[in-house]
């Protein structure tokens, strides 16, 4: 059981890190541009900045190499094994998972920062093994075995709702959610 929980958070880290450094160094120029959808809102939203993907998606990955050089160097391979692709993908699914998770937050006329209930809390864990499927399917379905994937779906939106506590106490985010 502590080794399926330990595996679970080991996978999802590079996937864990983007999100609280977007909403840390975020800000700049809109993914969207500013445009607005056909139905008048906008295509993402403010909250969704190129300054804010780059330095998620690389944080994801810094710290993805730093586990590839802990796990090799202190020879840990009871452990997932990421690899540079892993470590890539991982990160940028998850951020790509958070946009369209707001492109279809603005389609139903929410506004930005205003909570949706597990659209929230799972964007990520989809953007990022969709991704995964498409890039990589061999990594996922070695790692990503069934208990694995309860397990991260049990610990994901605790953690998520941790983060975002402690980043709204802190002041970083406007919304605890
Ligand atoms: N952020 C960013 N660029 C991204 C993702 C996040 O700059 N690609 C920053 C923004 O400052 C954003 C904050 O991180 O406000 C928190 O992210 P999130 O909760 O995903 O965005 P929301 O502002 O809540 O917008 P939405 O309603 O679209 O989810
Ligand atoms: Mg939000």
């Amino acid at each position: 059981m502590l080794s399926t929980l330990l595996a679970a958070f080991w996978i999802m880290v590079p996937a864990y890190v983007p999100n609280p450094v977007a909403a840390l160094c975020g800000g700049g120029t809109p993914v969207d541009f500013g445009r607005n959808y056909s139905d008048g809102r906008r295509l993402l939203g403010e909250g969704k900045t190129f300054r804010g993907l780059v330095c998620g998606v690389l944080a994801g990955v810094a710290v993805g190499a730093l586990q590839i050089w802990l796990a090799g160097t202190w020879g840990w391979t009871f452990l997932p094994q990421h690899t540079a692709a892993s470590i890539i993908i991982l990160p940028l699914g998850a951020l790509l998972g958070d946009m369209g998770k707001s492109f279809v937050k603005r389609r139903l006329g929410k506004n930005r920062g205003e909570s949706w209930p597990i659209a929230d809390q799972y964007d990520l864990v989809a953007g990022a093994f969709i991704l995964m499927l498409v890039f990589d399917p061999s990594w996922l379905f070695t790692y990503v075995t069934w208990p694995i994937l309860i397990v991260i779906l049990i610990l994901t939106p605790i953690l998520h709702r941790a983060v975002n506590i402690i980043g709204y106490i802190c002041g970083v985010k406007k919304e605890p959610w």
